[in-house]
Protein backbone atom coordinates (compact mmCIF):
# COMPACT_ATOMS: atom_id res chain seq x y z
CA UNK A 1 0.00 0.00 0.00
CA UNK A 2 2.76 2.08 1.25
CA UNK A 3 4.94 1.71 -1.96
CA UNK A 4 1.83 2.32 -4.42
CA UNK A 5 1.28 5.82 -2.91
CA UNK A 6 4.82 6.34 -3.39
CA UNK A 7 4.75 5.09 -6.95
CA UNK A 8 1.39 7.63 -7.75
CA UNK A 9 3.28 10.42 -5.59
CA UNK A 10 6.37 10.43 -8.02
CA UNK A 11 4.24 9.95 -11.16
CA UNK A 12 1.86 12.91 -10.27
CA UNK A 13 5.25 15.42 -9.56
CA UNK A 14 6.23 14.06 -12.99
CA UNK A 15 3.63 14.94 -14.69
CA UNK A 16 3.50 18.41 -12.81
CA UNK A 17 7.26 18.80 -13.97
CA UNK A 18 6.38 17.59 -17.91
CA UNK A 19 3.13 20.13 -17.19
CA UNK A 20 5.75 22.98 -16.04
CA UNK A 21 8.43 22.83 -18.76
CA UNK A 22 5.96 22.41 -21.34
CA UNK A 23 4.47 26.02 -20.28
CA UNK A 24 7.71 27.30 -20.01
CA UNK A 25 8.53 26.66 -23.52
CA UNK A 26 5.20 27.83 -24.84
CA UNK A 27 5.65 31.19 -22.78
CA UNK A 28 7.25 33.49 -25.79
CA UNK A 29 8.51 36.58 -24.66
CA UNK A 30 6.99 39.56 -26.13
CA UNK A 31 8.52 42.63 -27.15
CA UNK A 32 6.54 45.96 -27.63
CA UNK A 33 8.56 48.37 -30.01
CA UNK A 34 7.73 51.83 -30.65
CA UNK A 35 9.13 52.53 -34.45
CA UNK A 36 9.74 56.49 -35.66
CA UNK A 37 7.07 55.84 -38.46
CA UNK A 38 8.41 55.06 -42.63
CA UNK A 39 9.91 58.69 -43.00
CA UNK A 40 12.87 57.05 -44.84
CA UNK A 41 14.49 53.94 -47.02
CA UNK A 42 15.93 53.45 -43.64
CA UNK A 43 13.63 53.57 -41.64
CA UNK A 44 11.48 50.93 -43.64
CA UNK A 45 14.86 48.62 -44.07
CA UNK A 46 14.81 49.12 -40.25
CA UNK A 47 11.31 47.77 -39.77
CA UNK A 48 11.88 44.99 -42.26
CA UNK A 49 15.11 44.14 -40.23
CA UNK A 50 13.27 44.00 -36.21
CA UNK A 51 9.92 42.16 -37.79
CA UNK A 52 11.81 39.20 -39.40
CA UNK A 53 14.48 38.80 -36.53
CA UNK A 54 11.63 38.58 -34.15
CA UNK A 55 9.99 36.10 -35.81
CA UNK A 56 13.42 34.24 -36.61
CA UNK A 57 14.31 34.17 -32.82
CA UNK A 58 10.67 33.19 -31.69
CA UNK A 59 9.74 36.28 -29.79
CA UNK A 60 6.28 38.15 -30.06
CA UNK A 61 6.18 41.52 -31.39
CA UNK A 62 4.10 44.29 -30.40
CA UNK A 63 5.06 46.81 -33.25
CA UNK A 64 3.66 50.36 -33.10
CA UNK A 65 4.20 53.30 -35.93
CA UNK A 66 3.76 56.31 -34.53
CA UNK A 67 4.07 58.41 -37.66
CA UNK A 68 6.85 60.68 -36.62
CA UNK A 69 5.31 62.21 -33.42
CA UNK A 70 6.42 62.09 -29.72
CA UNK A 71 3.45 61.97 -28.32
CA UNK A 72 2.29 58.40 -30.10
CA UNK A 73 5.42 56.68 -29.14
CA UNK A 74 4.89 57.88 -25.56
CA UNK A 75 1.03 56.31 -26.02
CA UNK A 76 2.62 53.03 -27.22
CA UNK A 77 4.91 52.73 -24.46
CA UNK A 78 2.06 53.40 -22.22
CA UNK A 79 0.14 50.51 -24.01
CA UNK A 80 3.12 48.54 -23.88
CA UNK A 81 3.28 48.65 -19.91
CA UNK A 82 -0.47 48.02 -19.65
CA UNK A 83 -0.20 45.12 -21.47
CA UNK A 84 3.01 44.00 -19.57
CA UNK A 85 5.32 42.82 -22.72
CA UNK A 86 8.47 42.01 -21.09
CA UNK A 87 10.66 44.33 -22.59
CA UNK A 88 10.47 47.77 -24.62
CA UNK A 89 12.39 48.96 -27.25
CA UNK A 90 12.03 52.05 -29.26
CA UNK A 91 13.84 53.99 -31.34
CA UNK A 92 12.77 57.98 -30.14
CA UNK A 93 11.69 60.28 -32.93
CA UNK A 94 13.51 63.52 -30.62
CA UNK A 95 15.99 63.37 -27.70
CA UNK A 96 14.10 65.18 -24.52
CA UNK A 97 10.74 64.44 -23.05
CA UNK A 98 10.69 60.68 -22.22
CA UNK A 99 11.46 61.01 -18.46
CA UNK A 100 7.83 60.92 -17.31
CA UNK A 101 6.98 57.67 -19.38
CA UNK A 102 10.33 55.78 -18.85
CA UNK A 103 9.74 56.62 -15.28
CA UNK A 104 6.45 54.50 -15.75
CA UNK A 105 8.39 51.58 -17.11
CA UNK A 106 10.64 51.60 -14.63
CA UNK A 107 8.05 51.45 -11.95
CA UNK A 108 6.12 48.66 -13.66
CA UNK A 109 9.91 46.91 -13.96
CA UNK A 110 10.13 46.35 -17.64
CA UNK A 111 13.22 46.95 -19.39
CA UNK A 112 13.25 49.75 -21.95
CA UNK A 113 16.14 49.42 -24.81
CA UNK A 114 16.78 52.25 -26.94
CA UNK A 115 17.30 50.96 -30.55
CA UNK A 116 19.04 53.65 -33.29
CA UNK A 117 18.29 56.70 -31.16
CA UNK A 118 19.63 57.99 -27.90
CA UNK A 119 17.32 60.22 -25.54
CA UNK A 120 18.70 62.80 -23.41
CA UNK A 121 17.66 61.82 -19.68
CA UNK A 122 19.70 62.72 -16.51
CA UNK A 123 18.90 59.25 -15.23
CA UNK A 124 20.49 56.99 -16.95
CA UNK A 125 19.15 53.90 -15.36
CA UNK A 126 15.81 54.50 -17.13
CA UNK A 127 16.97 52.40 -19.97
CA UNK A 128 19.29 49.49 -20.18
CA UNK A 129 21.09 49.97 -23.21
CA UNK A 130 21.23 52.40 -26.17
CA UNK A 131 22.30 49.93 -29.36
CA UNK A 132 22.92 52.42 -32.52
CA UNK A 133 25.40 53.93 -34.89
CA UNK A 134 27.73 57.08 -33.85
CA UNK A 135 25.98 59.75 -35.29
CA UNK A 136 28.64 62.52 -34.39
CA UNK A 137 31.50 60.22 -36.27
CA UNK A 138 29.39 59.61 -38.75
CA UNK A 139 29.23 63.67 -39.71
CA UNK A 140 33.17 63.60 -38.67
CA UNK A 141 33.23 61.10 -41.92
CA UNK A 142 31.40 63.10 -43.80
CA UNK A 143 33.81 66.60 -43.55
CA UNK A 144 36.90 64.18 -43.95
CA UNK A 145 35.79 62.67 -47.10
CA UNK A 146 34.61 65.94 -48.65
CA UNK A 147 37.75 68.00 -47.38
CA UNK A 148 39.85 64.90 -48.34
CA UNK A 149 38.04 65.03 -51.78
CA UNK A 150 38.03 68.91 -52.62
CA UNK A 151 41.72 69.29 -50.90
CA UNK A 152 42.02 72.74 -51.50
CA UNK A 153 42.00 76.37 -49.66
CA UNK A 154 39.52 78.47 -51.84
CA UNK A 155 36.42 79.30 -50.24
CA UNK A 156 33.69 76.27 -50.44
CA UNK A 157 30.04 77.21 -49.92
CA UNK A 158 27.97 74.47 -47.98
CA UNK A 159 24.16 74.11 -47.93
CA UNK A 160 22.93 71.39 -45.15
CA UNK A 161 19.96 69.88 -44.96
CA UNK A 162 19.52 68.39 -41.83
CA UNK A 163 17.50 65.62 -39.95
CA UNK A 164 14.29 66.03 -37.95
CA UNK A 165 14.35 68.98 -35.57
CA UNK A 166 15.83 67.81 -31.88
CA UNK A 167 16.38 64.29 -33.02
CA UNK A 168 19.50 62.79 -32.12
CA UNK A 169 20.82 62.10 -35.84
CA UNK A 170 20.42 65.71 -37.04
CA UNK A 171 21.86 67.06 -33.62
CA UNK A 172 25.46 64.78 -33.76
CA UNK A 173 25.72 64.37 -37.20
CA UNK A 174 25.68 68.47 -37.54
CA UNK A 175 28.20 68.68 -35.06
CA UNK A 176 30.49 65.72 -36.23
CA UNK A 177 30.51 67.68 -39.18
CA UNK A 178 31.00 71.27 -38.42
CA UNK A 179 33.76 70.00 -35.20
CA UNK A 180 35.79 68.67 -37.91
CA UNK A 181 35.54 72.07 -40.70
CA UNK A 182 36.33 74.14 -37.73
CA UNK A 183 40.30 74.54 -38.32
CA UNK A 184 39.82 75.28 -41.93
CA UNK A 185 37.52 78.76 -42.55
CA UNK A 186 37.30 78.36 -45.76
CA UNK A 187 34.70 75.90 -45.66
CA UNK A 188 31.87 77.48 -44.26
CA UNK A 189 28.43 76.25 -44.10
CA UNK A 190 26.24 79.04 -45.90
CA UNK A 191 22.84 77.75 -45.56
CA UNK A 192 21.29 75.08 -42.89
CA UNK A 193 17.71 73.89 -43.03
CA UNK A 194 15.63 71.13 -41.59
CA UNK A 195 14.19 68.55 -43.99
CA UNK A 196 12.70 66.16 -41.64
CA UNK A 197 14.33 63.42 -43.53
CA UNK A 198 12.07 62.98 -45.95
CA UNK A 199 13.00 63.11 -49.91
CA UNK A 200 9.91 65.31 -50.37
CA UNK A 201 11.32 67.77 -47.91
CA UNK A 202 14.61 67.57 -48.79
CA UNK A 203 13.62 68.58 -52.64
CA UNK A 204 11.17 71.49 -51.23
CA UNK A 205 14.56 72.96 -49.18
CA UNK A 206 17.16 72.86 -51.97
CA UNK A 207 14.79 74.42 -54.00
CA UNK A 208 14.47 77.36 -51.59
CA UNK A 209 18.61 77.29 -51.24
CA UNK A 210 19.01 77.24 -55.18
CA UNK A 211 16.86 80.29 -55.31
CA UNK A 212 18.50 82.37 -52.67
CA UNK A 213 21.98 81.03 -53.56
CA UNK A 214 22.01 79.72 -57.28
CA UNK A 215 25.48 78.89 -58.24
CA UNK A 216 27.44 80.32 -54.92
CA UNK A 217 26.35 76.60 -53.81
CA UNK A 218 29.90 74.09 -54.40
CA UNK A 219 28.49 71.23 -52.06
CA UNK A 220 25.26 69.79 -50.25
CA UNK A 221 25.93 67.95 -46.66
CA UNK A 222 22.42 66.32 -46.18
CA UNK A 223 22.07 64.12 -43.10
CA UNK A 224 20.44 61.24 -44.80
CA UNK A 225 20.66 60.20 -48.25
CA UNK A 226 16.29 60.28 -48.77
CA UNK A 227 17.18 64.21 -48.44
CA UNK A 228 20.04 63.81 -50.67
CA UNK A 229 17.95 62.06 -53.69
CA UNK A 230 15.11 64.57 -53.41
CA UNK A 231 17.57 67.69 -53.76
CA UNK A 232 19.48 66.08 -56.90
CA UNK A 233 16.01 66.30 -58.14
CA UNK A 234 15.91 70.07 -57.53
CA UNK A 235 19.33 70.43 -58.66
CA UNK A 236 18.94 68.70 -62.10
CA UNK A 237 15.18 70.87 -61.96
CA UNK A 238 17.31 74.27 -61.56
CA UNK A 239 19.62 73.34 -64.77
CA UNK A 240 22.81 71.71 -62.37
CA UNK A 241 24.18 69.28 -62.49
CA UNK A 242 24.16 67.27 -59.31
CA UNK A 243 27.85 65.25 -58.47
CA UNK A 244 29.40 67.57 -60.67
CA UNK A 245 28.61 71.30 -59.80
CA UNK A 246 27.22 70.77 -56.40
CA UNK A 247 29.33 67.93 -54.55
CA UNK A 248 26.58 66.03 -52.41
CA UNK A 249 27.38 63.98 -49.49
CA UNK A 250 25.25 62.31 -47.47
CA UNK A 251 24.76 59.77 -44.74
CA UNK A 252 23.07 56.35 -44.90
CA UNK A 253 24.11 54.40 -47.70
CA UNK A 254 20.77 52.92 -48.40
CA UNK A 255 20.74 51.28 -52.05
CA UNK A 256 19.27 54.25 -53.44
CA UNK A 257 22.34 56.29 -52.62
CA UNK A 258 24.54 53.58 -54.53
CA UNK A 259 21.85 54.13 -57.85
CA UNK A 260 22.46 57.64 -57.60
CA UNK A 261 26.27 57.12 -57.12
CA UNK A 262 26.24 55.12 -60.14
CA UNK A 263 24.44 57.80 -62.34
CA UNK A 264 27.39 60.07 -61.40
CA UNK A 265 24.94 62.71 -59.14
CA UNK A 266 25.76 61.84 -55.43
CA UNK A 267 29.66 61.65 -54.31
CA UNK A 268 29.64 59.53 -51.24
CA UNK A 269 27.49 58.51 -48.75
CA UNK A 270 28.44 57.84 -44.95
CA UNK A 271 27.11 54.52 -43.84
CA UNK A 272 24.52 54.02 -40.76
CA UNK A 273 23.31 50.38 -40.74
CA UNK A 274 19.55 50.07 -40.06
CA UNK A 275 20.03 46.29 -39.65
CA UNK A 276 19.48 46.25 -36.10
CA UNK A 277 16.77 43.60 -35.83
CA UNK A 278 19.01 40.22 -34.91
CA UNK A 279 20.96 42.29 -32.49
CA UNK A 280 18.16 43.30 -30.92
CA UNK A 281 16.55 40.41 -30.15
CA UNK A 282 19.42 38.91 -28.88
CA UNK A 283 19.79 41.91 -25.98
CA UNK A 284 15.90 40.80 -25.16
CA UNK A 285 16.70 36.53 -24.69
CA UNK A 286 19.86 38.10 -22.70
CA UNK A 287 17.54 40.31 -20.45
CA UNK A 288 14.87 38.22 -19.81
CA UNK A 289 17.26 35.45 -18.87
CA UNK A 290 18.65 37.81 -16.40
CA UNK A 291 22.21 38.67 -18.17
CA UNK A 292 23.55 42.34 -17.88
CA UNK A 293 23.93 44.10 -20.76
CA UNK A 294 26.18 46.62 -21.65
CA UNK A 295 25.22 49.97 -21.55
CA UNK A 296 26.54 50.99 -25.06
CA UNK A 297 26.72 48.58 -27.98
CA UNK A 298 27.93 50.48 -30.93
CA UNK A 299 27.16 49.62 -34.86
CA UNK A 300 29.83 49.43 -37.36
CA UNK A 301 29.96 51.26 -40.27
CA UNK A 302 32.06 52.61 -43.45
CA UNK A 303 32.05 55.45 -45.69
CA UNK A 304 31.72 54.85 -49.51
CA UNK A 305 33.20 57.50 -52.07
CA UNK A 306 31.19 56.92 -55.43
CA UNK A 307 34.26 55.30 -57.06
CA UNK A 308 33.44 51.88 -55.33
CA UNK A 309 29.89 52.05 -55.67
CA UNK A 310 28.80 49.91 -58.70
CA UNK A 311 31.73 47.20 -57.36
CA UNK A 312 29.89 47.56 -53.72
CA UNK A 313 26.36 47.40 -54.69
CA UNK A 314 25.83 43.97 -55.42
CA UNK A 315 26.89 42.92 -51.28
CA UNK A 316 24.34 46.00 -49.92
CA UNK A 317 21.48 44.77 -48.02
CA UNK A 318 19.15 47.35 -47.57
O1 LIG B 1 18.05 57.64 -36.95
C1 LIG B 1 18.56 57.26 -38.16
C2 LIG B 1 18.12 58.19 -39.24
O2 LIG B 1 16.70 58.22 -39.29
C3 LIG B 1 18.54 57.83 -40.64
O3 LIG B 1 19.74 58.40 -41.01
C4 LIG B 1 17.44 58.45 -41.43
O4 LIG B 1 17.43 58.09 -42.77
C5 LIG B 1 16.29 58.04 -40.62
O5 LIG B 1 15.09 58.51 -40.99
Amino acid sequence: MKKSLQVFAGVCALITLVALNGFAQSKKIVLGFSQIGAESEWRTANTDSIKAAAAAAGIELKFADAQQKQENQIKAIRSFIAQKVDVIAFSPVVETGWETVLQEAKRAKIPVILTDRAVAVKDDSLYVTFMGSDFVEEGKRAAVWLMGYLHTDKPVNIVELQGTVGSAPAIDRKRGFEEMLKPFPNYKIIRSQTGDFTRAKGKEVMEAFLKAEGKNINVLYAHNDDMAIGAIQAIEEFGLKPGKDIIIVSVDAVKGAFEAMIAGKLNCTVECSPLLGEQLMAAVKDLVAGKSLPKRIVTNEGVYPAEFAAQVFPSRKY
